[in-house]
């Protein structure tokens, strides 16, 4: 790797695109990147990708609109105040709102039957669990990309929603006061199998997966289950980890999403380490924005987001941030990506900035291309499967901009120009890519990784010219 960079750097931000012409073939790619987004365009809504994830998701759509912004700003905004429609009459806001659509997915309505629980501002179906709240950082975004008169308006009907989000945050998931929210589902952190997560989650396993692993019928359990059928199993989660979380749905669905009963369930429940973060920086954008919509943040809650700052460096252990199982107090002690984001939220302390980024430029982390999920001498390491070892883009994005708001600006330009570099060199949108040679896997025309592209091309970042060289002439359609 030839651009590390841990050092404080109070270097000039990329000079905006319009300054460095794009070439012929990276201008290609980003129009693979501008179909993919349009081919995911469900109206007011963008899917992830087109046959896994038919419907919307939370993070998903607000990193879209981060990408969004620069090609209709108007667009980007819609895709934000979507979200609004799936939102519960308690405040939250769900990781899946489904669209109307026969596509299958393997946790549709009927696995969650929330219809029965409550009805949904827009009257649509949706998941009982939320997702990392990245909705304020999106809208304030999209809103640099709008005229002052068009992000007041955007704002003034994205705020009153938003805050009472952010209320429920607090009031459902945080009723100890300890300024951390707590999570009850793997689906709610993003990064489904996770080894934090698969740690707490294995011991509740269903009694039939695990007398199949006792007898190695996990072949039988990969004939039931349908999420695998667009990519390999092996490069989604395992089967039994799977049966698991739908135990675990059909708990909270008998709970009827009620964070008091669940407590007395055997759900695993989760201080996220990296959802905490992307709450802390939601928090101050939501100030920002609640300010210029008019909107009035009640004073309790201005004292929960402010302990929330706080209480993310109590997840910090030996200069490494981790997870907290919230009914034992105790750390979950897994190095992975999530332990990185508090640089995003802003937390960590001056002394301890340049360890991080050394550490996330170190082959454990950024062998061939960085950063990858689980590092790389983990045991727990796959390259090629989700949570367990591959390079997200959306992760990279957040930590890049983290690492910009410290001053370690050449770090952030590496960890673009890296993420620009695995991307084009695969000339396909994947859902994610093998740390170690760069292979795509997953959904290989996945929104986020196109709308955080253009965000990044956009902004002035630029792959090597080793990686132009290798773009393939053959691009998979988008
Ligand atoms: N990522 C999960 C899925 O595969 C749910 O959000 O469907």
């Amino acid at each position: 790797m030839d651009a590390r960079a841990g050092a404080a750097s109070g270097g000039a931000i990329s000079p905006p695109a319009a300054e460095i012409p794009l070439s012929a073939d990276i201008a290609a790619v980003r129009e693979t990147a501008v179909a993919v987004l349009r081919a995911n365009d469900l109206g007011d809504i963008t899917r992830p990708s087109p046959t896994l994830y038919p419907h919307q998701w939370l993070w998903d759509s607000c990193f879209i609109a981060i990408g969004l912004r620069h090609l209709d700003p108007a667009r980007a905004a819609t895709e934000l105040l979507s979200l609004l429609r799936g939102q519960w009459p308690g405040g939250m806001i769900p990781h899946v709102i489904f669209a109307e659509t026969t596509d299958y997915y393997h946790a549709g309505p009927q696995r969650w039957r929330c219809d029965r629980v409550c009805t949904t501002a827009g009257g649509v179906q949706s998941t009982g669990v939320t997702q990392p709240p990245m909705i304020a950082e999106a809208a304030v975004r999209v809103g640099q990309a709008m005229s002052r008169e068009d992000r007041a308006d955007f704002y003034r009907r994205l705020a009153p929603g938003l805050v009472r989000f952010h209320e429920w945050l607090y009031r459902e998931r945080d009723p100890d006061d300890t300024g951390l929210v707590t999570l009850v589902h793997s689906w709610e952190s993003g990064m489904d199998n996770t080894p934090t997560w698969m740690e707490m989650t294995k011991p509740v396993a269903p009694r039939a997966v695990r007398a199949l692993r006792r007898i190695n019928g996990d072949d039988a359990l990969d004939a039931l289950r349908r999420d695998s059928k667009e990519v390999p199993p092996d490069e989604r989660l395992t089967s039994a980890d799977l049966f698991t979380l739908y135990r675990i749905v059909r708990e909270l669905r008998r709970s009827r999403y009620d964070f008091r009963t669940i407590r007395s369930t055997f759900v695993p429940l989760v201080q996220d380490v990296a959802f905490n973060a992307i709450l802390g920086r939601a928090n101050e954008h939501l100030e920002t924005i609640a300010a210029e919509a008019g909107v009035r943040i009640p004073r309790w809650l201005s004292r929960s987001m402010r302990r929330t700052r706080a209480a993310l460096n109590e997840l910090c252990s030996d200069g490494v941030y981790y997870s907290r199982n919230f009914r034992t107090g105790e750390l979950l002690r897994h190095h992975t990506i999530a332990g990185f984001l508090p640089l995003y939220a802003g937390v960590v302390p001056e002394s301890q900035v340049d360890d991080m980024v050394d550490t996330l430029m170190s082959p454990r982390y950024w062998a061939q291309y960085g950063i990858a999920s689980v590092p790389t001498d983990d045991p727990a390491f796959l390259p090629r499967c989700y949570w367990q070892g591959p390079v997200w883009v959306n992760m990279n994005w957040l930590i890049a901009d983290g690492l910009d708001r410290y001053g370690r600006t050449e770090a952030a330009a590496a960890i673009r120009r890296n993420t620009l570099d695995v991307i084009v060199s695969s000339g396909s949108m994947y859902e994610y890519y093998s740390p170690l040679d760069g292979s795509g896997a997953g959904s290989n025309r996945f929104s986020w990784t196109a709308a955080l592209l253009v965000d990044m091309l956009d902004n002035g970042a630029r792959p090597t010219s080793r990686a132009q060289a290798a773009i393939p002439t053959t691009r998979t359609p988008a």
